[in-house]
């Protein structure tokens, strides 16, 4: 039976050593988690790293590791302390990623790093090949693996191959920059569909094609090499029905309270209106800006002193990388110099957790708060904003959401904001502090029928569907 193998960089489950034990852990990310649901339902194979160097096991540990893998449907694809540090946190880390979210002041090109990102696409590719069988489909994920649907082509050419980017693709003018531009691009077209999260990514990655490959573009499709390729916007849902019913549970009296859970109720007893933000460390979230704009709120709006409070939740990410570490000294100074200012015996503004919690954690905090302030100053999707929706069962709770979020396209009835307009963030913020509840009611009502119709799952069918049909295509014109 055909089977469909995902390919991304990081697997659903990360594998650690604790005091010479593994431990096995759920990913962070809107890849993994959206993924997850997707794979777990569906009969194929997930390829990727375990999150861990291979050379620092042992070959007793290292075969545990595949054991523990394979239980889960997935394979490892080994990458040693080199692969690590040139082709994830150097070529994938401190190249792609800054550039595509356009922190062209973080970027940094080296040609060893480059040679690195090919190497480990290439290693990426083997392990795909050696697992792939006649009329199997592919579907390779993100912008770690760039150069894999070419690679895979070369080799498999009648092999079906999708490709989804989970960040933005930027302006051609951005774009036009990256040493190895040509080569990216064609890496990509290896693939017979190509999917993005909103129409922008895509309609910046076709002017790109146009103007660095001179390819003919046809509205959606490609011409390249005398295949057709098609590029589409797809943009990605959450398990919506997974959060939702996770949030009745906690609702109920069925679940015995968290000790996180009984400390967020005070809140509610108190009075106090609880605001919370979830996002990995990542300088594209806006951490800082929006610390600086709860401050910018306070002063200008004292009143709320004492009467609100920012839960942030930042989860650790790529901590080997330079502009991160920066990245968590900054904030941890801001949170620390803002508590400081404002703080009262029986109140500190700002309650700030830098760890990765549990899914039923994240279910309680969804519940629990009144606002979720969720502020990037550029991100691909944000499924976190589609999670706090999907929580709100009882219909009330306002999303404030940046504009610069892909999310945004698709959640107008959230209050937008641009996050670098601290007028607009405080402004905004008031209004949610103070929205109505039937107003709430509607907005939610709203966005919760969209993503309920949307979810992961659908959006997983409909990008089977249009690489479906780009196969049945092929077969008509060979
Ligand atoms: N998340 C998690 N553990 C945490 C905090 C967050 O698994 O402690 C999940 C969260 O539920 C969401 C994902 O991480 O599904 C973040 O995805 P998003 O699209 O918002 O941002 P990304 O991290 O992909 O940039
Ligand atoms: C974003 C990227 C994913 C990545 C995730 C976590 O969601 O689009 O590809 O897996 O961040 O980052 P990490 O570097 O820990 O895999």
């Amino acid at each position: 039976m055909n089977k469909t193998i995902i390919v991304s960089n990081r697997l659903p489950l990360q594998v650690s050593i604790q005091e010479n034990s593994l431990e096995i852990s759920p990913s962070v990310g809107g890849l993994a988690t959206g993924m997850k649901s997707v794979h777990s339902e569906g009969k194929g194979i997930w390829v990727g790293w375990s999150g861990i160097p291979e050379n620092e096991l042992s070959p007793e540990l290292s075969q545990k590791v595949q054991q523990e893998i394979r239980k889960e449907k997935c394979v490892s694809v080994p990458l040693d302390n080199q692969d690590i540090e040139e082709y994830y946190e150097g070529f994938s880390n401190r190249a792609l990623w800054p550039l595509f979210h356009y922190f062209m002041e973080y970027t940094n090109f080296e040609q060893q790093e480059w040679e690195a990102y090919k190497r480990v696409n290439e290693k990426f590719a083997k392990v795909v090949i050696d697992n792939l069988d006649d009329g199997d489909t592919v579907w390779v994920h993100d912008y770690q693996l760039l150069l894999l649907p070419q690679l895979i082509k070369d080799q498999k050419p009648n092999t079906t191959i999708g490709f989804f980017l989970h960040i933005p693709f930027p302006s051609y003018e951005i774009f036009r920059t990256f040493p190895w531009r040509q080569e990216i691009l064609k890496g990509m077209l290896g693939s017979d569909l190509l999917g993005f999260h909103t129409y922008d990514y895509e309609r910046h990655f076709l002017s790109s094609i146009k103007r660095i490959l001179r390819l003919d573009v046809n509205f959606n499709e490609i011409n390249y090499h005398d295949r057709m390729i098609k590029v589409d916007s797809f943009p990605m849902g959450i398990d919506y029905d997974k959060y939702r019913n996770a949030a009745l549970k906690h609702h109920s009296d069925s679940l015995e309270k968290s000790d996180l859970r009984k400390r967020l109720e005070e809140h509610m007893i108190e009075d106090k209106k609880l605001i919370l933000s979830i996002d990995r460390m990542d300088y594209t979230k806006g951490i800082p800006t929006r610390i600086k704009a709860f401050e910018f709120f306070l002063d200008t709006y004292p009143e709320y002193k004492e009467k609100v409070r920012l839960v942030m939740l930042a989860v650790p990410s790529r901590s080997n990388v330079p502009q991160y570490q920066k990245l968590k000294r900054e904030t941890d100074e801001l949170v620390g110099r803002i508590n400081g200012k404002f703080a009262t015996v029986s109140w500190t503004p700002i309650w700030y957790f830098y760890r990765s919690l549990p899914f039923e954690d994240l279910i309680d905090l969804y519940i629990s708060s009144d606002v979720a302030l969720i502020t990037p100053i550029r991100d691909g999707m944000n499924l976190v904003a589609k999670e706090y929706v999907a929580t709100r069962t009882q219909g009330n709770g306002v999303l404030v959401l940046s504009e610069m979020a892909g999310a945004s396209k698709e959640m107008n009835e959230a209050l937008l904001i641009n996050p670098n307009s601290y007028e607009d963030f405080a402004l905004n913020l008031k209004r949610a502090l103070t929205m109505p509840l039937k107003e709430q009611e509607t907005r939610m009502k709203f966005l919760q029928k969209r993503l309920k119709r949307y979810d992961v799952e659908k959006w997983a069918n409909e990008f089977f569907k249009s690489l479906e049909e780009t196969k049945q295509v092929r077969n008509t014109t060979i």
